[in-house]
């Protein structure tokens, strides 16, 4: 059995993907802040929750430890928070925190057991608007870098190794029905999960290091 493992699966796509992932028979592993919360998440069959900070590096180590040797054929890293509204230099830096030093730290601490598979992938849940060429109204700047940071890191980790059979990529859920992106986005939950899973399932290693949407429309940088 495939195992996947998805960050921040307490609530909005990462609870979704966690129930996709389990209906169509994979081991999930999901990470919830507060497990002990999480009850949605805990109430899916075959999905084991775990704690994960994505901020706090002490969590992040404990988290892979106790995977051990396992193979994961799957990285998700999902989590992620929006903001600030203002120039602020602390909430600037916890965005960064989450959105780029988190995922560049478990992606490194969790390569070993992603190598172990035979077709092995890691995937950052990014965001169109950390795109350059398609920033053509400079609002939610902050949020903005963190996701063309994060873009720039997973496709230089892609490049790094290149050689070691991993494939690598970053996606655009759409405009999503979370907390989030609120009750006027454009898609559901199910919706952008459905696309997402096709176009993870569809990676070939020639995609290493790209960017896509949940379409499968490749997003310029
Ligand atoms: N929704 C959209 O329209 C949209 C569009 C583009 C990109 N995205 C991206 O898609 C991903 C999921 O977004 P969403 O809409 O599902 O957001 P969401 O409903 O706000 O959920 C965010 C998840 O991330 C977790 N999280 C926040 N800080 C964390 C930390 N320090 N360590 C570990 N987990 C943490 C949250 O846990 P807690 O419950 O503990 O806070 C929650 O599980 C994010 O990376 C987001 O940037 C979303």
């Amino acid at each position: 059995m495939a195992t996947v493992i998805i960050t921040g699966a307490n609530r909005g796509l990462g609870l979704e993907m966690a129930k996709q992932y389990a209906a169509n028979g994979w081991d999930v592993i999901s990470t919830a802040r507060e497990p002990e919360k999480a009850k949605e998440l805990k109430a899916i069959d075959k999905v084991t929750v775990m704690h994960l900070d994505a901020a706090d590096d002490a969590s992040i180590e404990k988290f892979v430890a106790q995977l051990a040797d396992r193979p994961v054929d799957l990285f998700i890293n999902n989590a992620g928070i929006y903001g600030p509204t203002e120039l602020d230099r602390d909430q600037w830096l916890d965005l960064f925190n989450v959105n780029v030093v988190g995922p560049v730290k478990l992606a490194t601490a969790l390569k070993d057991n992603v190598t172990k598979s035979a077709d092995g992938k890691m995937v950052v849940i990014s965001s169109q608007v950390g795109s350059i060429a398609e920033n053509d109204s400079g609002n939610m700047m902050y949020y903005r870098t963190s996701k063309a940071a994060v873009n720039q890191a997973w496709h230089s980790l892609a490049q790094q190794w290149q050689d070691e059979g991993l494939t690598l990529a970053m996606l655009h859920p759409g405009w999503v029905q979370t907390d989030m992106g609120g009750a006027n986005a454009d898609l559901t939950p199910e919706e952008s999960v459905e696309g997402m899973r096709a176009v993870i399932d569809g990676l070939s290693h020639d995609q290493n290091g790209k960017f896509y949407d949940y379409s499968g429309r490749e997003i310029p940088w």
